[in-house]
């Protein structure tokens, strides 16, 4: 073998090169980083079930459990989601108040609605389509609300039937709906969730023509334009998603479904001291004060800045509940504190759920419910009595 093919056998070859290459482009962190959602998230590795501490470490997990557009649907708010926002921020605008002297250990955060006694004042929003999270979907998240004493609000849009829900269900069960236009298929709705034990029926009126600029642009389909089903093609009219939705409802909307309750009815997204006047003067039971987590009206308030205003208007009279933004016990201390009777949470309980399936929600709810009451014993509150408007300073802009 002459010199030059000598050279030519030892010498690297064009293949050897480009495998080479592609080894050490493949162990680069900085290509890594590319795949990696969050580059800068908080943490560089799934967290374990036994490692949850609060509930955002859920929220990582559920992402990766899920397609985008599942993770999509339960994260955005509407439009510019500035409402969104503004229910996390909210939160930072009220200090907390700490006199300590009570050991959480002895914390009572017992309390009792429509004659219900309850463990705690947190409980569980109605959330839609809890299948796709994970396959137990509502079932799963019923049976983990039941193992914390937790009440669960099923939702109109559930993924199993609610009669199907409240045949396994062994907790308190409460019937969320959206009414439409006939009222012949409400009485029949409502018929149908009392007669299988729907202790309470709440009616949401917020969200009116909902406009999700994530599943517009459906990143996940590479920004392919979603498919209108038949069913939506009415309504909206236009390939914009601009349509009416819900905005059909006014006050006399309870007048009507009144009579066909036998249980308590709520009414769900309030924000305004005014509404829920004229939620009681039809007939209304209880209050939500709630913008649906930012998936209502943009711009509009965070719930927790409007919670007095409705609690003063309420006077007493009937519950107030709040949800929109809540995660931690302590958020939940704060509007107990402006007056709420009742928190509810949404998407905690989802990326618990979407996250580790029942196990995984019911650990949101006794992260939660530990918070509350060591935040109630940093505030020197040993039960829901001793907590008043002196633990917080409020700092609203
Ligand atoms: C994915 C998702 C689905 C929802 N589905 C419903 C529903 O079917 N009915 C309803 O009244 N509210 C629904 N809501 C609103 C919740 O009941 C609640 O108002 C909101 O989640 C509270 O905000 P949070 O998620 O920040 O806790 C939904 C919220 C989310 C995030």
């Amino acid at each position: 073998m002459g010199k030059i093919e000598q050279r030519w056998r030892r010498g690297m070859s064009r293949r050897r090169a480009l495998c080479g290459l592609a080894s050490f482009m493949a162990a680069s962190p900085l290509l890594h980083a590319q795949r990696d959602p969050w580059p800068l998230g908080p943490h560089r590795r799934f967290l374990g079930f036994d490692e949850m501490r609060d509930v955002f470490d859920f929220e990582p997990i559920f992402r990766a459990n899920v397609p985008l557009s599942v993770y999509d649907y339960t994260a955005h708010g509407t439009e510019s989601e500035f409402t969104l926002y503004r229910n996390r921020d909210a939160f930072d605008w009220v200090e907390l108040i700490g006199r300590g002297g009570v050991d959480a250990a002895s914390v009572d955060t017992s309390t009792e609605l429509f004659g219900h006694a309850m463990p705690s004042p947190v409980m569980l929003a109605p959330t839609a389509r809890q299948r796709d999270l994970h396959p137990d979907g509502e079932l799963g998240m019923h049976r983990a609300a039941t193992a914390t004493g937790t009440t669960m609000i099923v939702s109109n849009v559930s993924s199993f039937p609610f009669p199907r829900i409240a045949r396994d269900a062994e907790g308190p069960l409460w019937f969320q709906r959206y009414a439409s236009r006939g009222m012949e298929s409400n009485r029949e709705a409502l018929g149908t969730a009392q007669e299988v034990g729907a202790q309470t029926i709440v009616v949401t009126i917020d969200q009116q023509a909902s406009y999700y600029e994530r599943d517009l642009h459906v990143r996940h389909l590479g920004g392919a334009p979603r498919r209108v089903t038949r069913r939506e093609r009415p309504n909206p009219p236009n390939p914009y998603r601009v349509g009416a939705g819900r905005l059909w409802y006014e006050w006399t909307l309870f007048d009507e479904l009144r009579p066909m309750c036998d249980v308590p009815m709520l009414a769900k997204g309030i924000l305004t001291g005014e509404g829920a006047k004229k939620c009681l003067e039809h007939g209304v039971d209880g209050i939500i004060v709630s913008n649906h987590g930012g998936r209502a009206l943009d711009y509009g308030p965070s719930s927790l800045e409007v919670l007095e205003e409705v609690v003063e208007a309420v006077g007493g009279r009937v519950p107030v509940l709040i949800d929109s933004g809540f995660r931690r016990g302590g958020d939940v201390l704060k509007a107990l504190a402006l007056g709420a009777d009742a928190v509810c949470l949404g998407r905690a309980s989802r990326w618990g759920l979407g996250a580790f399936g029942e196990q995984g929600a019911q650990k949101v709810l006794e992260i939660v419910n530990a918070e509350l009451k060591q935040a109630m014993a940093f505030a020197g509150a040993a039960s829901l009595a001793e907590i008043d408007r002196s633990i917080v300073k409020t700092n609203f802009p």
